[in-house]
């Protein structure tokens, strides 16, 4: 737009001024998700994808955030886990699920028998909410379509969704946590097993018992070893 602005002015017209403010303003009400000019469909790996969220401002949480935290580990795995949001110390460094309860979702990917290298971890909204805040509707809408495209991408065998955001985001507003964990959903295809959010199970330690059950039958889809004991 600056070029073609300038094009005009070199050719002689008389055009009002713009400041780069306008130009900034004008280009996060024009950056959508691509789609629909085919854009985002064409994005075939999870560089590339990453490359054209760019310094994403299609929501208002890039208001507030230190880093785009788009999600990491092998985009040939099995298995991904999807979270709410980044947290303070996910928007910190950059990192999925990298503070306590990312260190609790670790343990629970070790007592799978894989480490985080194995899996893919990403999130429903790839910038922190203020406040650690539930994400909102429009928030979700503006993202959901690069974690479709991560999905489409990465092809898992199992999605696992973590807590009542991720659940409803997949699976539909209505999804309620209490009554669909531990039950297979599916998602673009995919297998979906929906479970509690490592940070409820660090405020109520007795839902692991029920994680860990989700995670067995998460096991035993891909054909890991369950051990009686975990
Ligand atoms: N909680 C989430 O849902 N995602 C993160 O990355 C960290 C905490």
């Amino acid at each position: 737009l600056k070029g073609i602005l300038e094009a005009h002015r070199d050719m002689g017209l008389d055009l009002p001024p713009i400041s780069n403010h306008h130009l900034d303003s004008l280009q996060a009400k024009t950056q959508d998700t691509g789609a629909s000019r085919g854009g985002l469909d064409d994005v075939a790996s999870l560089e590339e994808l990453r490359s054209f969220m760019g310094e994403c401002r299609r929501c208002k949480l890039h208001e507030g955030r230190s880093h785009l935290v788009f999600g990491e580990g092998s985009p040939r795995s099995e298995m991904v886990f999807v979270g709410e949001g980044p947290g303070r110390d996910e928007d910190i460094v950059g990192r999925p699920f990298v503070g306590e309860a990312g260190r609790l979702l670790t343990r629970i990917i070790r007592a799978m028998g894989l480490s985080r290298e194995d899996v893919y971890i990403c999130n429903v909204v790839k910038c922190r909410p203020p406040k650690n805040r539930d994400p909102e509707k429009d928030e979700i809408e503006a993202c959901i379509p690069f974690l479709k495209r991560q999905l489409a991408i990465i092809r898992p065998g199992i999605i696992c969704a973590l807590g009542r955001i991720a659940g409803q985001s997949l699976l539909g507003e209505n999804f309620k946590i209490t009554e669909k964990c531990g039950k297979w959903h599916s998602y673009m295809g995919i297998p979906v097993m929906p479970t509690y959010h490592p940070a409820y199970l660090l405020r109520n330690p007795s839902a692991k018992r029920q994680v860990w059950e989700d995670v067995q039958k998460i096991m035993r889809r891909l054909g890991l070893e369950v051990k009686r004991n975990g």
